[in-house]
């Protein structure tokens, strides 16, 4: 065989592998193309019943309405997409299951924040820790930012208190959300969620909300709250 010949036989080899590499490549983004988007599934959050401060009858109702939320953020894409292939994206009936989406959606995710924060057995929240550091660096003192987001949790209306991290700032806020969609801070991360609907605490302290803001308070699950807080700090 010619040393040309041979040359050229390498470089022919060489481009076969080379292709075969890009259409490996191409399969590959064909695939995550292809992945299955998800139904949303309401979590189970039973582990949280025989806790201080909330009675089985209020934990089990209130799972039953998370379970809702769940159902119906799963049956708003349904409807919506339907109606989007039916050709009928222009119209009222859409247009209001767009406006109802973040309600639902929301009430969903702001449940499953409030249950993860949740502890039968709470986790005190360390002096050392920066999210300590930081509670006192934009609040002066966790006792101060303690005080704030009771003040928030107590004010008059249905939705829930938030301590929001705005990386952005390094800067911790407290933040009133209005039923569920109303009031999110964009781009900033939800550490500390307290719902503060009625149907939260009428069935074990009827009208008293500052008993059972109380009560919640003291079972917090702060390593859960740090979990979310770490590695989100501003650089
Ligand atoms: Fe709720």
């Amino acid at each position: 065989m010619r040393a040309s010949h041979f040359k050229g036989m390498i470089l022919i080899s060489f481009l076969t592998l080379a292709l075969i590499g890009c259409d490996k490549g191409k399969g590959k983004s064909g695939e995550q193309k292809m992945q299955q988007v998800k139904s949303y599934e309401a979590k189970d959050y039973s582990h949280l019943i025989g806790m201080p401060g909330l009675t089985e009858t209020a934990l089990r109702l209130h799972f039953s309405l998370y379970q809702g939320y769940v159902n119906n953020t799963n049956k708003l894409l349904e409807e919506m997409k339907t109606l989007a292939e039916q050709g009928m994206a222009n119209t009222p009936q859409y247009a209001e299951l767009k406006r109802r989406f973040s309600f639902e959606f929301n009430g969903m995710k702001l449940h499953e924040l409030f249950f993860e924060n949740l502890g039968v057995t709470p986790s005190a929240l360390s002096p050392n820790s920066s999210l300590y550091k930081a509670l006192e660096a934009s609040f002066g003192s966790f006792d101060s930012w303690q005080k704030d987001f009771i003040a928030t949790a107590q004010i008059r209306g249905i939705g829930w208190a938030v301590l929001f991290y705005d990386p952005s700032a390094g800067r911790l806020m407290n933040a009133w959300i209005n039923e569920h969609h109303v009031g999110l801070l964009s781009q900033c991360i939800p550490l500390l969620v307290l719902d503060v609907f009625e149907h939260a605490f009428i069935v074990d302290y009827q009208l008293d909300r500052a008993s059972y803001i109380k009560a919640v308070m003291q079972q917090i699950n702060w390593k859960v709250v740090e979990t979310r807080f770490e590695g989100k700090q501003a650089m």
